[in-house]
């Protein structure tokens, strides 16, 4: 089973479809109900679907607990951008940046490690190539971004000798509701598709019996 985060717009649907097509018993989740299930609605294959709020340990928690068995792979995509000059940001669009970016990862990984450390799972950690360069006026975005990074790399050490392994992934700009939600007016008329995206992404998440790919970016033209 594939659990995807972030499922209900952009990469997470994107690959999601991609999954579904060829046939991959799927778990899909986001906040919004309605929009997971709309996602679901236009799959080739019955998927599962649970909504829940990362940035909840509650949430965190009541997701995994609906798996039925331990997943082979978590794609983790659910993230949200906020930009802007730093005097000119709204400290509460930031704090929820931070927890959808960084508190939500930090609960995804904490309950996954708990559970899983022993099981051959592979964690696939979308983040963006704003965490691996600084970025002007992408500020609290690439603080929230190099967090997510430190983290992965950090808990990548704690991992070290057991089966689950993290996979970290740094996307460049993909013509998604990110940039709407985000607030940033912005032309994404050159940027990759979600299901461009999806599709390199798919090709690089492969595996051998002794190898993985563990660090992906993904650069647009
Ligand atoms: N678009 C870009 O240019 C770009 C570039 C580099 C990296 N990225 C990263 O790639 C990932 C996917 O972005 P995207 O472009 O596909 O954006 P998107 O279309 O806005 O999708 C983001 C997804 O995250 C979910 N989400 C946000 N906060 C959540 C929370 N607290 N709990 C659970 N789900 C949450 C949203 O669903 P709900 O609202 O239903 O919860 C949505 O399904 C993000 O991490 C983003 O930072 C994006």
């Amino acid at each position: 089973m594939i659990v995807i985060t972030g499922a209900s717009s952009g990469l997470g649907a994107a690959l999601a479809h991609l999954y579904s097509t060829e046939g991959k018993p799927l778990l899909i989740t986001g906040r919004n109900a309605q929009r997971l299930e709309n996602v679901a609605a236009n799959m080739p294959e019955k998927v599962q679907v649970k909504q829940a709020d990362l940035g909840k340990a509650t949430d965190v928690e009541a997701l995994l607990d609906s798996l039925e068995c331990a997943p082979d792979t978590v794609i983790h995509c659910a993230g949200s951008g906020y930009f802007g000059p730093i005097e000119q940001q709204d400290p509460e669009a930031i704090s929820q940046l931070i927890q959808n970016n960084v508190t939500s990862t930090i609960f995804l990984l904490r309950e996954l490690v708990k559970r899983y450390r022993n099981h051959k799972v592979n964690v696939v950690v979308v983040m963006s190539t704003a965490a691996q360069a600084a970025k002007a006026e992408e500020s609290t975005y690439c603080a929230a971004k190099w967090a997510v990074r430190g983290l992965v790399e950090s808990v990548r050490l704690e991992l070290k000798g057991c089966p689950m392994k993290l996979i970290a992934v740094y996307p460049g700009g993909m013509a998604t509701d990110f940039w709407k939600t985000s607030g940033k007016e912005f032309d994404t008329s050159s940027f990759m598709t979600a299901e461009e995206a999806a599709h390199m992404l798919r090709q690089a998440l492969v595996g051998t019996e002794h190898g993985f790919v563990s660090d992906i970016t993904i650069n647009r033209h």
